[in-house]
């Protein structure tokens, strides 16, 4: 194969650079920039004045005609019904979606369709879940990484083969415990989800939990068990909890945990998760 020329070289260097920064997903064709957007006039004063002799439609004015209906911002992208739906319209919409799922197989047909969370756009595979479904332990972690994206199954990178140690260490493993995430899609360049896209992808992970419905829900780090809980504490002061976690016709129990990417970053506070996992399997023992 010839040596990349110094241009290539240069554009090889500038991508990898963009790779090691957490910017892994091309998001439209054109690169844009923003910043010389900022101090442009605004487009709309921007745009030519039309010939006469094209002007057919009704000239732009900057006064609405009486009557005529209060305007809307227009979306900057179009990404299905993504840009245009509202948060809460969304997150109304997936409730909806997510109650007429009888069984996961219908569920994860029902998200595979549901185009109102973007990160569904930039996402290569919707990573639903893996593990046995009638397990007594549904593990719950955040979102996909770029491991899960290209498998389509949760933690299957790092985090993964010591989610699946820590399971091992208890008895536990892939057939016997169930595994998703509170967001089903990765976001572009590991980022966190934001807080609008854990709130429309919330009934799904909720329904997912009442079809599985495990005896125990382990959750992996502080988003998954402050968005189940409703607490707005850092793990290191949930961890080793139970919360109470109601389903339609019981409750069960919540145990909050730190998430295994956590633990590769800190080893130091393994200890603190091999409490937490023995005392889920005293619970699972029936011994708590
Ligand atoms: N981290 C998570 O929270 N979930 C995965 O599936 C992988 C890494």
């Amino acid at each position: 194969m010839p040596s990349p020329s110094d241009a290539q070289a240069d554009l090889i260097a500038y991508l990898d650079f963009h790779v090691e920064a957490g910017a892994d997903a091309v998001l439209d064709e054109r690169p844009h920039d923003r910043f010389g957007e900022a101090d442009a006039p605004a487009p709309a004063l921007r745009a030519p004045r039309r010939p006469a002799v094209q002007a057919e439609a009704p000239a732009r004015t900057l006064v609405p005609p009486p009557g005529s209906p209060p305007p809307s911002a227009a979306p900057a992208r179009t990404f299905g019904r993504a840009a245009s739906a509202q948060p809460d319209e969304a997150a109304s919409d997936a409730r909806a979606r997510a109650r007429q799922a009888k069984t996961l197989d219908e569920l994860e047909r029902i998200l595979a369709d549901f185009d109102a969370c973007p990160l569904r756009f930039t996402a290569k595979n919707l990573v639903f879940a893996d593990g046995n479904p009638a397990a007594r332990v549904m593990f719950l972690g955040e979102a996909p990484g770029a491991d899960e994206d290209r498998i389509g199954k949760p933690f299957m990178g790092r985090s993964g083969q010591l989610l699946d140690k820590m399971m091992k260490a208890v008895g536990l493993d892939r057939s016997s415990a169930y595994i998703g995430n509170i967001v089903p899609w990765r976001p572009p360049g590991n980022r966190n989800p934001t807080p609008q896209e854990v709130a429309v992808c919330r009934p799904f992970v909720e329904r997912q939990i009442e079809l599985v419905d495990p005896d125990i829900i382990v959750c992996l780090g502080a988003p998954a068990t402050q968005t189940l809980t409703g607490s707005k504490d850092g793990i290191l002061r949930t961890r080793g909890r139970l919360f109470p976690y109601r389903l339609p016709h019981r409750e069960v129990k919540l145990l909050a945990t730190l998430h295994p990417a956590f633990l590769l970053r800190q080893p130091v506070q393994k200890r603190l998760a091999w409490r937490d996992f023995r005392a889920l399997r005293s619970l699972l023992d029936g011994k708590a």
